[in-house]
C-alpha cells in the first residue's frame, strides 16, 4: 500500500501505462483502475474481482478533452448535467465511440463516463493521460470499499498498487444516469440526487428496480453489497422500525442466535443483540451513506447469523440511494413496519 501521494501517483500512472491494476481513491468509493484503451488490462479487472463479463465498467476522465475519444455524440442533456455536476459523483451513460474496447462496455453501444472529484484520482488520470476504466475495488458481491484496508482485504494479492487516501467522503457509488436515449433515466441513485438532476434537466425517469423489482442497469441484477449474514431491512417511521426490530432481535437473541442490529445514534441503547452498530445520527443521511459499507463489513467480523437493519423513512434526497443499497444488501428481504 502506498501513502506518499506524490510517489504513489507517479508509480500508479506508470503502472496503468504498463497494463497493471491500480486501486485508487475517489470521493465515492475506491476504484480498481486499468487503462481503458488496454483490453488485456481491462480483462484483468474482471478476473481480479470475479466480475461477470456482462457488467460494464465506468471510464474515468479528468478533463473534457478526454471525453471526445470515448463518445460518438454528446446529447444536450448530457452537456447540461456535466456542466452542473462534473467533477463529481455522477456517471453518464453515453453513445460510445468505436475506440472503446467492447470489454469495457460489455458489448453495449454505450459507455458510462465519470469525471471524479478527488485530487488523487484526478492527478493519477492526468499523469497517465488515458481514461481509466474502474469498477469499485471490491470482490464482486462484497460492499464497495470506503477505505484502502477494504481493498487490501478483498483484492490485496490481485492489485499491483493500492493508493491510500483515507475514508471516502461520500461512501456510496456514483449516481448513474443514461442520457443516450430519448430522455434521461436514473439507473443508480447516488449523492447527486434525483431532485438535483431534475432541477438541471427537468423530469428524469426512474428505472424500475431501484428499491425493488427487476434490475435497471446491467450490473444491478446481481446480488450486491451483501454482508455474510442475511440482512433484513425494516422501513417506516423510526418509532415503528425501532419497535419492530427490538421485538425481533429480542426473540432471536433469547433463542441463542448471534444477532446484529444496524441503527442510528439516537436508538443505540434500545436493542438487546450480539452487535449493535450505528450509521451516525438519524438526522444526517450523508453520515449514514459514508458509514454504511464499513459497518456492513464490520458485521462480517462478528460471525452473526442474522442482521436487522433500520432504514430511513424517506426516499427524498440521499434517502433514495441509501434505501437502494440497503434493499440490495437485504436481497429484498424488506419489512414495512
Ligand atoms: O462511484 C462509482 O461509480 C465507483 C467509483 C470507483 O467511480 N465505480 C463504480 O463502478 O461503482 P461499478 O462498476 O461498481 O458500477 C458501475 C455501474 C454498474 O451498475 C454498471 O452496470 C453501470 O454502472 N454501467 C456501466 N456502464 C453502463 C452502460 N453502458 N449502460 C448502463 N449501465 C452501465
Ligand atoms: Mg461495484
Amino acid at each position: 500500500m502506498q501513502t506518499d501521494p506524490e510517489q504513489a501517483i507517479e508509480l500508479g500512472a506508470a503502472y496503468l501505462l504498463q497494463g497493471k491494476l491500480v486501486a485508487f481513491p475517489t470521493e465515492t468509493v475506491y476504484g480498481l483502475g486499468a487503462n481503458a484503451w488496454d483490453e488485456q488490462a481491462v480483462a484483468r479487472i474482471f478476473q481480479a474481482k470475479g466480475r461477470p463479463a456482462d457488467n460494464p465498467l465506468i471510464a474515468h476522465i479528468a478533463g473534457m478533452e478526454m471525453l471526445d475519444d470515448l463518445i460518438s455524440r454528446l446529447p444536450p442533456e448530457a452537456e447540461q448535467l456535466m456542466r452542473a455536476f462534473w467533477p463529481g459523483p455522477l456517471s453518464l451513460v453515453l453513445p460510445k465511440s468505436r475506440r472503446v474496447p467492447d470489454l469495457v462496455t460489455a458489448g453495449l453501444p454505450t459507455v458510462a463516463v465519470r469525471w471524479p472529484n478527488h485530487p488523487v484520482a484526478l492527478a493519477l488520470i492526468n499523469r497517465a493521460c488515458v481514461p481509466v476504466a474502474a469498477p469499485s475495488a471490491n470482490r464482486s458481491g462484497r460492499p464497495s470499499p470506503t477505505l484502502a484496508a477494504h481493498v487490501q482485504s478483498d483484492l490485496g494479492d490481485q492489485v499491483d498498487l493500492i493508493i491510500d487516501a483515507g475514508l471516502a467522503a461520500v461512501g456510496l457509488e456514483s449516481t448513474v444516469v443514461n442520457v443516450a436515449g430519448a430522455g434521461p433515466v436514473l439507473l443508480r441513485p447516488g449523492a447527486v440526487t434525483l431532485e438535483e438532476l431534475e432541477q438541471v434537466v427537468g423530469p428524469v425517469q426512474v428505472a424500475g428496480g431501484i428499491v425493488s423489482g427487476p434490475a435497471p442497469a446491467p450490473g444491478m441484477k446481481y446480488r450486491h453489497y451483501a454482508p455474510v449474514a442475511p440482512l433484513h431491512l425494516y422501513l417506516g417511521q423510526p418509532l415503528s422500525t425501532v419497535a419492530a426490530i427490538k421485538l425481533q432481535a429480542q426473540s432471536l437473541f433469547r433463542a441463542g442466535q448471534r444477532v446484529g442490529v444496524l441503527t442510528y445514534d439516537e436508538y443505540l441503547d434500545q436493542f438487546a443483540a450480539t452487535a449493535v452498530l450505528s450509521l451516525g445520527s438519524y438526522q444526517r443521511p450523508a453520515e449514514a451513506a459514508q458509514r454504511l459499507y464499513g459497518q456492513l463489513r464490520a458485521f462480517d467480523e462478528q460471525g452473526l447469523q442474522v442482521i436487522l437493519a433500520q432504514g430511513m423513512h424517506t426516499t427524498a434526497g440521499l434517502g433514495l440511494a441509501l434505501q437502494n443499497r440497503l434493499s440490495k444488501a437485504a436481497g429484498h428481504r424488506i419489512t414495512w413496519a
